[in-house]
């Protein structure tokens, strides 16, 4: 709630710099109203224009939305096209060539810059060596790699295909991977023998074959092995190739499979509100069009920019703003392998003074570690380094304190950058509420207005739009091109969580709660409305995590909520009851790491619960339900002084204070 306040009483406003107007490619207030009018009075058109604009079609659309099945929305039905021809050989046949596409730095700062001609040569290689595997277009495949040249590789490699790619964040344990392996029906597997981080190398092809072995009735055919390190990796006879072996003879060249614009292009599996993660399902046509769109009027991106996004491609934020948006639009960008405090904290501000570095993408939680690293050591504040390549600042994945942004804004951007406080969400596919460099004007802690032609408002409980000032539910009211398409497998499931029936079915729930400024507009997001939290930016179910934890066999209930983490945004608070009686201090702090790793052999260690408390029996009423509420309040350690007349077993609320 603090955060909330200070931005509704915040008052600094930055309007952008003449500099910046004079450069954007969406210069001026005018320039964003007329096409947010023009999308109001004619979406379809609107977007339709665009998508003729900006995509290259191998069979132009004649249809911009087909709504006859609405919520599965059909954008652009009848064009063809394929995505990597539009990252990659677009750019060769504009005469790009030989510009620098990727910009690798290695976790020991080893640096190899891949041209577009290059990336071109690999991703056929590697397309005609998933072909010659039988590989073919609507397969499923899952990437389980590092940041690398090979990551984004296989991505567009697969998109050249036609096959589904499912990128899984190489934090998640064996057991993630194995659950999403089976529900994606995956026909192969790509890895590698291990990752780097932070100066050590850390094992990667153990958990698939762990996730292998326990995934009953899988199909998976084939396991793609990129040697990063070269230490000891299990090769198992008849399935698992090497990429290097497996690319070696073939041709550089690959024609691309022109797929239906409404052709799935990935799968990306996300927390909800229930236990099982859910795979967000996206197309090609519209997706693209969005990552192309964003990248080009949020970041401003321009032929000589270099652009980095420190995101991983396991997450949304990798897929749209490292392997889709910026090669589309043809631009320069880094892809990193390490982590920012490794050799030091400085890595950041290092990286984009040696590579001159000029549209800058990352996290609050970032933000947030190197403020704390970089003014408790004076040797790597971002002032010793020259910054001064950098013109544009982002920021997404969960709210951006007011101090942050400030310390951002003033410590990396000189005073001289706009901050982009992107909001969007996995299902979004791009950014739906931000600022444009050379439009908005900037308030710290407000991710502003609404991305041109994104139709976003806050509704009460029953759907009805409310006034500005007052806070509810987040909702999209008209369908846009980069919008989920369904849960893989579950198309009741993405009808119930974002196009609920309390809404006539009509309008997107983001999940998000929200409000907006009396006087600007402005919007502030407040946090989600579901049963999910945000730690680093990152997405977990509760319902994951108490799944988790019960299935442990010392285990008999548990229940998860969020508190507020000056770092991490949220934490995860776990309230758990075993079996047996309710363990001695000793015990319980036993017991607590014991629970901790095993949440992190089920999930990954993201998901470790950060406070452990065990109690006797949780918090219920007399009918037996979990009075989250006071569990929330628990985990804030504020005096319970809410009414407990309801509630079955008030005495346990003494043993819950206690953290093991
Ligand atoms: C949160 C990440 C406030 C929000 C791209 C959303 C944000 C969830 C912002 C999606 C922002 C993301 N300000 N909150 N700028 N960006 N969020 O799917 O709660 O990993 O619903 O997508 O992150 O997380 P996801």
């Amino acid at each position: 709630m603090s955060t909330i306040e200070s931005v509704v009483q915040e008052t600094r406003v930055f309007p952008p710099s003449e500099e910046t107007v004079k450069k954007a490619t969406i210069s001026g207030m005018a320039a964003y109203e007329a096409l947010c009018k023009e999308a109001e009075q004619d979406y379809a058109g609107y977007w339709a224009r665009l998508a003729r604009e900006h995509v290259t079609w191998k069979t132009p659309f004649t249809k911009s939305l087909d709504e006859s099945e609405a919520p599965f929305y059909k954008w652009f039905p009848d064009g063809t096209l394929n995505v990597s021809y539009n990252c990659l050989d677009r750019q060769v046949e504009a005469g790009k060539g030989d510009k620098v596409a990727l910009i690798f730095e290695a976790d020991d700062g080893k640096v190899t810059k891949v041209t577009y001609k290059d990336l071109l040569a690999r991703t056929a290689k590697f397309a005609n060596a998933l072909r010659a595997q039988g590989i073919k277009k609507g397969d499923r495949v899952l990437i389980y790699l590092a940041m690398s040249v090979e990551g984004v590789v296989a991505m567009q490699a697969c998109a050249r295909i036609g096959a589904i790619h499912s990128v899984v964040f190489g934090g998640f344990s064996a057991k993630s991977l194995e659950e999403r392996i089976l529900d994606a029906g995956a026909v192969a597997v790509i890895t590698a023998d291990e990752q780097c981080r932070g100066g050590k190398n850390i094992p990667l092809k153990p958990a698939v074959d762990e996730a292998l072995n326990l995934a009953v009735g899988h199909n998976v055919k084939t396991v793609f092995v990129v040697k990063r390190t070269g230490g000891a990796c299990n090769m198992v006879a008849g399935r698992d190739v090497w990429y290097h072996d497996i690319v070696a003879g073939q041709s550089e060249t690959c024609e691309p499979e022109w797929v239906d614009a409404e052709h799935p292009l990935f799968l990306l599996y996300t927390s909800g509100s229930t236990g099982k993660p859910k795979g967000v399902q996206h197309s090609s046509g519209g997706y693209l069009l969005h990552a192309i769109l964003t990248n080009k009027w949020t970041f401003d991106l321009k032929d000589d920019d270099v652009f980095w996004c420190t995101a991983d491609i396991g997450w949304v934020t990798g897929h749209t703003y490292i392997t889709y948006g910026p090669l589309a639009c043809g631009a320069t960008e880094i892809v990193f392998e390490s982590v920012p405090t490794y050799p030091d904290a400085g890595r950041f501000w290092k990286m984009i003074q040696d590579h001159k570095v000029s549209v800058f993408y990352t996290a609050p939680t970032a933000i947030r570690s190197l403020i704390k690293a970089n003014e408790g050591n004076p040797a790597t504040h971002p002032r010793n380094y020259d910054l001064k390549s950098l013109r544009i600042l982002g920021s997404v994945g969960e709210p951006i304190n007011p101090e942050a942004w400030m310390w951002y804004y003033n410590n990396v951007g000189g005073g001289r950058c706009p901050i982009l406080d992107t909001f969007w969400q996995t299902e979004t596919g791009g950014h739906m509420i931000t600022p444009l460099p050379g439009v908005t004007p900037l308030v710290p802690g407000s991710c502003t207005l609404p991305f041109p032609g994104i139709q976003a408002t806050i509704v009460d409980e029953t759907g009805h739009e409310l006034e500005w000032g007052k806070g509810g539910f987040l909702v999209v009211k008209k369908p846009w091109p980069s919008m989920i398409r369904t849960i893989w497998g579950d198309a009741d499931r993405f009808k119930k969580s974002y196009f609920p029936a309390d809404f006539q079915g009509k309008l997107y729930l983001a999940g998000d709660g929200a409000m907006r400024d009396a006087k600007t507009g402005y919007f502030t997001i407040m946090g989600r409305i579901d049963d999910v939290l945000n730690v680093s930016g990152h997405r977990m179910g509760t319902m994951e995590i108490e799944s988790a934890l019960v299935a442990n066999p010392l285990v008999a209930e548990a229940a998860v909520v969020g508190r507020p983490d000056d770092l991490t945004g949220e934490a995860i608070c776990a309230f758990v009851v075993l079996k047996q009686s309710r363990p001695s201090d000793e015990d319980a702090k036993k017991i607590a790491k014991e629970l901790r790793d095993w949440v992190g052999k089920e999930i990954g260690p993201i998901a470790k619960p950060k406070d452990i408390r065990f109690g006797e029996n949780l918090p219920k009423t007399r009918s037996g339900k979990i009075m989250r509420r006071l569990l929330r309040a628990l985990a804030k350690g504020e005096e319970i002084t809410q009414d407990v007349s309801t509630l079955e077993n008030p005495h346990i609320l003494d043993q819950l204070k206690q953290n093991a």
